[in-house]
């Protein structure tokens, strides 16, 4: 916040992803693969209750965004109580037929089970979620084999990495076998919809 206030700004809203949500996790490995980090429904109250402060303090509105592993009606009502604005939602548009991601980007999140939902330690040094795939499970026994550095990263050493991000994330985008992000709870996402049909399971119409 201080950073904002430094320019004379107050945010124009604020995302607030748990510990279930997709890609990057802004969490301690372990307390990620040991279940300890707070729910989102605690981190969300949590930061309302600072918000609030501000919001009173500067006469400002600043909307919470609760974020990650949100697959039900039940899960937004419960977010509403701790006092949630609004939702991003990822990995339940991912299988719609509007999405612009390749088909076989698709096709993993409809076959997944909850199993193959994987922590990985991302090169950037951060935990991430992913589908488990040929890709990362290759590179997490024999190691990373970098054919080609697209230096995306300043400071990446390609010898001492778990997997080239860009060549996963390339592969996966363009329909091969590579890095796959996505939400936590997949299983129970089957079949390719679209966002209407998604949109109204959500609000259970
Ligand atoms: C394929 C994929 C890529 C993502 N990439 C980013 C990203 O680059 N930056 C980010 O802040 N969040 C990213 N996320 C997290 C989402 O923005 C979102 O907050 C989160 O996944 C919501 O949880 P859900 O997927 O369970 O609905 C990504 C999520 C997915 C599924």
């Amino acid at each position: 916040m201080k950073s904002y206030l430094k320019h004379g700004r107050l945010p124009d809203a604020v995302v607030v992803e748990g510990p279930l949500a997709g890609g990057h996790l802004g969490f301690k490995m372990e307390d990620i693969l040991e279940v300890r980090c707070p729910s989102l429904k605690e981190i969300v109250k949590e930061v309302k209750e600072f918000i609030c402060s501000i919001e009173s303090e500067y006469i400002a509105k600043i909307p919470v965004i609760a974020a990650g592993g949100i697959r039900t009606k039940e899960d937004m009502e419960e977010l509403l109580q701790v006092g949630a604005d609004g939702f991003q939602l990822a990995s339940l548009f991912v299988p719609t037929i509007e999405c612009d991601v390749h088909e076989n980007f698709k096709q993993a999140y409809v076959k997944a089970t909850d199993e193959d939902e994987m922590i990985i330690k991302s090169p950037v040094g951060m935990p991430a979620r992913a589908i488990r795939t040929d890709f990362l499970m290759d590179s997490l026994t024999n190691g990373c084999t970098v054919n080609k550095c697209y230096k995306c990263m300043p400071g990446c050493n390609p010898g001492a990495i778990p997997y080239c991000i860009s060549q996963g994330l390339i592969n996966a985008a363009e329909g091969r076998d590579g890095l796959i992000f996505s939400g936590s709870r997949l299983g129970g996402i089957n079949k390719i919809s679209t966002v209407r049909e998604v949109i109204k399971t959500l609000l259970g119409r």
